[in-house]
């Protein structure tokens, strides 16, 4: 039976890009994350991916940038197996299926409604998944959530459409909210966030930045002084590269060997609180 979903917003549109990044991080004969569902669930929806016309380039920092804030998740619910996870801007991605974390684990994927919505008809449910249909920027969400557990939080994709006062907003309230966690985010530089505006291949985003981006990985710690900057986590300098196709390969190791030059893409911050 045909899957009808909510007619999205712009921003939720988002969510395309991304997804499509890792079903075709998926089709590659030798991919770097591999998320089945996201290849499942573009093919269920009969979804274009061809419409970005990405290259390999984007696919594989897609997926591999995933990657990363994936291992931070996994590592995080080793050590703390009555954590809180939270998701946010989740999207249509199946964190939760790929960590596969005990039950005593409880997962809250955030994104709007529209979205949430969305998820729950394309993706299977478990029982410790949960949904919250809110704007990220109405801070009231966070009700919802246990506050007792220590909290792993991954904002995958999501930041460079926050102003820098609502990111600061959000991390603050995170903080507060638990006794202790880490979170994962991208960090986009000015030229990152600059690039993306211009990059054929996010075009379709390019209207709806509001970040402005910021270069030194230390600078959340200046907004947010509960936070401390666990690792900065250059994607030029991890082990994946190797399995890079040729060209990508040489020139991420020749940009790996300046960590200015390896900012100009996007990185990936860990955060302890
Ligand atoms: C680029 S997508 C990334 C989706 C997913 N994290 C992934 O990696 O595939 C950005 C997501 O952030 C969500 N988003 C952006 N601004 C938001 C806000 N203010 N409140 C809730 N969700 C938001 C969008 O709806 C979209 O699903």
């Amino acid at each position: 039976m045909a899957i009808t979903l909510p007619e999205f917003t712009p921003m939720e549109d988002s969510l395309w890009l991304t997804l499509c990044g890792k079903a075709l991080d998926y089709r590659r004969s030798d991919p770097i994350l591999g998320d089945r569902m996201a290849d499942e669930i573009v093919r269920r929806l009969g979804y274009d991916c061809g419409r970005f016309k990405l290259s390999e380039s984007p696919i594989i920092n897609i997926a591999h940038r995933t990657k990363k804030m994936d291992e931070v998740a996994a590592d995080f619910i080793a050590r703390h197996p009555n954590a809180v996870g939270i998701d946010l801007g989740a999207g249509l991605d199946s964190r939760l299926l790929r960590l596969n974390p005990p039950s005593t684990v409880d997962w809250y994927d955030v994104d709007f409604p529209n979205v949430i919505t969305a998820r729950r008809k394309v993706m299977p449910e478990r029982a410790n998944g949960h949904g919250i249909g809110t704007d990220l920027v109405d801070l009231n969400w966070l009700e919802a959530v246990p506050s007792g557990r220590p909290a792993v939080i991954i904002a995958d994709g999501l930041l460079a459409f926050l102003t820098q006062e609502d990111m600061i907003a959000l991390l603050q309230r995170l903080t507060d909210r638990f006794p202790s966690g880490e979170i994962a985010f991208n960090g986009y530089s000015r030229f990152a966030i600059w690039a993306a505006r211009k990059y054929r291949g996010t075009q379709s985003v390019a209207d709806l930045l509001k970040s402005p981006g910021f270069d030194d990985p230390r600078e959340p710690e200046r907004w947010n002084p509960r936070l401390k900057l666990v690792r900065e986590i250059l994607l030029t300098r991890e082990p994946e590269v190797a399995r890079f196709p040729t060209a990508l390969r040489l020139f991420t190791r020749l940009s790996a060997r300046s960590a200015a030059w390896s900012r100009k893409g996007t990185t990936v911050l860990h955060y302890r609180f």
